[in-house]
């Protein structure tokens, strides 16, 4: 039996704790972070009555919503980010995107005091991009063929995103998504720098910021913390 969700009620248990009264938090996308906000919203308002977060997309806008966590506009800074991940090296560096919500994912992370991901055991590897997992590229859509083209350059295998019935798929932001596949990735921070570098790309999905805590959740119910100071 998948004990996951015992986990994720021991995570938020443990954030729970952290979160001082009055705090804003920075609430990521994902399946993971939806679910991780059920269990944590109800610990945090026993305790300060009130739960306020900067959202990142409409689904987590909804999840929250539904959680009773009162959303807030993003004055330029949070207490702590909750999210999830589509990926976990062995450096806690990380490729997010696989929902399309990471411009507002990576700019809430980088203006946070702490930073908490969640992710499920299969999602830790070595390096990024083992197991051919792609990091998602956002791009303007003038960009999308000299993008690719960059991006090859830079050893990469561009695909673009499209919606189930073969229309280009496109972000919240108006921009279309280049999944790039990579070698399995020796420099995390040096790939992220290369691909954000290339003109009309917004945002890379690979997601270097420390410090950082991951959440490493076991089927078996059990979960490990681990933090990198970068
Ligand atoms: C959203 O764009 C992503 O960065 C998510 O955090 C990532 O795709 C993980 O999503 P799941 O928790 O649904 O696997």
């Amino acid at each position: 039996m998948d004990r996951s969700r015992d986990a994720l009620k021991g995570v938020a248990k443990e954030l729970a704790k952290s979160i001082a009264p009055g705090a804003t938090l920075g609430l990521g996308s994902g399946s993971t972070v939806a679910a991780l906000l059920e269990e944590l919203s109800p610990l945090v308002m026993e305790r300060s009555k009130r739960i306020r977060g900067v959202s990142t997309s409409t689904q987590i806008e909804m999840a929250a919503t539904r959680y009773g966590i009162e959303l807030v506009p993003f004055r330029g800074s949070v207490d702590l980010v909750v999210d999830g991940a589509d990926q976990v090296d062995g450096g806690l560096n990380l490729v997010k995107g696989g929902g399309g919500a990471l411009l507002k994912e990576k700019i809430v992370m980088g203006s946070a005091k702490s930073v908490a991901i969640v992710a499920g055991e299969g999602k830790f590897v070595k390096r990024l991009c083992e197991n051919g997992v792609r990091v998602p590229v956002e791009v303007v859509p003038m960009a999308r063929e000299s993008a690719k083209l960059k991006l090859s350059m830079l050893g990469g295998v561009p695909e673009e995103r499209l919606m189930p019935k073969g229309y280009p798929y496109f972000t919240e932001n108006g921009n279309i998504i280049l999944d790039t596949l990579f070698e399995p990735v020796d420099e995390p921070r040096e790939l992220e720098v290369k691909v954000k570098s290339t003109p009309g790309v917004v945002e890379a999905g690979i997601f270097t910021i420390k410090p950082i805590t991951v959440y490493k959740i076991g089927a078996d119910g059990s979960f490990e913390a681990m933090t990198t100071a970068g």
